[in-house]
């Protein structure tokens, strides 16, 4: 049975991927997901105020601090002044013990110096790199064309800085999600990740305070990435990977038919341990199996709309004939 997929431009023996989170920091586990059929690992992310850190330490010529405020404060604070050569040196390890893509994260929200850091990871060996795009639409003075230029430049200035395959992951907060999505894969990127996870903020009543809520995904978050992996996927000219609420192997046969080509895992790893990766991948030739599929190409898109489909009168009509039906 066939379950290999190119995605990136890399050739990939299953189209499960083991997401950016704390399980992929250490060399260990990426070994034993791959054991487990991981067809590539994406690292943990570094935050872009690391790479401004480490740049200010070794050109005492920083300057503009101010973008970061607070959260650089933090990172100054807490990070190891060696913790980049710490983290690049895991990723050459990783290439040694590896024979599948490793593709390094960064997690950025400004488009700054730290765009040129970015040949590190490909001097390290990554075989693509993946940009989290942690903007969020917090700032009452960001307009859409602000947030979105800041995309465009950064893809830009990125493209400059590597050779290697890019892709953006993104958050499903857009003003005008198909259509900026749709820009972005013709922006020169190999892939779009639909979608990252912004902190859940929670309140305790009793310290009358504000806190996070448990950071694993539950299983209802995986319609929005049904959803939206179906509207987009013909409409992209470029790999689209779909992640949040994976729970099992149905849940990634669901995100193949609705046109991913790759399917990102994190919470499930969390909740079932790295063997769980085995797990996936044995359930999902088993559907193929018993569906007489012999390759994933076969199924990979079925139920993806069309690239001339109008979303929004197909989902009017689900939505219509749904709620209609309904006492
Ligand atoms: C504990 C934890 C840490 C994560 N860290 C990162 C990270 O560093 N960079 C990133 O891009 N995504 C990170 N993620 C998000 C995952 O890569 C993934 O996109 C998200 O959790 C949705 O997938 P899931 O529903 O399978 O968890 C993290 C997720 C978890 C649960």
């Amino acid at each position: 049975m066939d379950t290999k997929v190119n995605y990136l431009g890399l050739e990939l023996k299953s189209p499960i991927v083991a997401g950016s989170c704390g399980i992929t920091s250490n060399v260990d586990n990426l070994v034993r997901l791959e054991e487990c059929g991981a067809g590539a690992v994406v690292l943990k992310s570094i935050f872009e105020e690391q790479i401004i850190h480490d740049i200010k330490r070794n050109t005492q010529t920083f300057a503009p601090v101010d973008n970061y405020g607070e959260s650089y404060d933090y990172i100054a604070q807490h990070i190891e002044n060696d913790s980049m050569s710490k983290f690049f040196n895991m990723v050459a390890e990783a290439k040694r013990r590896l024979t599948i893509p490793v593709i390094g994260s960064v997690n950025c929200y400004s488009y700054d110096s730290w765009i040129s850091y970015a040949s590190r990871f490909e001097e390290a060996g990554c075989d693509a790199i993946e940009l989290n795009m942690a903007i969020l639409p917090y700032d009452v003075s960001l307009s859409v064309d602000d947030v979105e230029r800041t995309f465009s430049n950064t893809v830009q200035a990125l493209r400059k800085s590597v050779s290697i395959p890019i892709s953006i992951k993104v958050g499903p907060y857009f003003t005008d999600m198909a259509k900026f999505m749709q820009q972005l894969s013709w922006s020169g990127v190999a892939g779009i990740t639909m979608f990252n996870k912004s902190l859940c903020i929670d309140i305790d009543t009793e310290r009358e305070e504000l806190g996070h809520a448990d950071s694993l995904s539950s299983p209802n978050e995986l319609y929005n990435t049904v959803r939206w992996t179906a509207i987009m996927a013909n409409k992209l000219r470029c790999d689209l990977s779909a992640t949040t609420g994976v729970s099992d192997a149905d849940d990634v046969v669901k995100l193949l038919l609705a046109g991913a080509k790759t399917v990102q895992v994190a919470s499930c790893l969390y909740r079932n341990g790295v063997d769980y990766m085995k797990d996936l991948n044995e359930g999902l030739r088993a559907w193929m199996e018993k569906k007489g599929y012999a390759s994933v190409k076969q199924f990979c898109g079925k139920l993806a709309m069309k690239q001339n489909e109008q979303a929004s009168v197909l989902l009017r009509t689900q939505f219509m004939r749904y709620f209609a039906e309904i006492q």
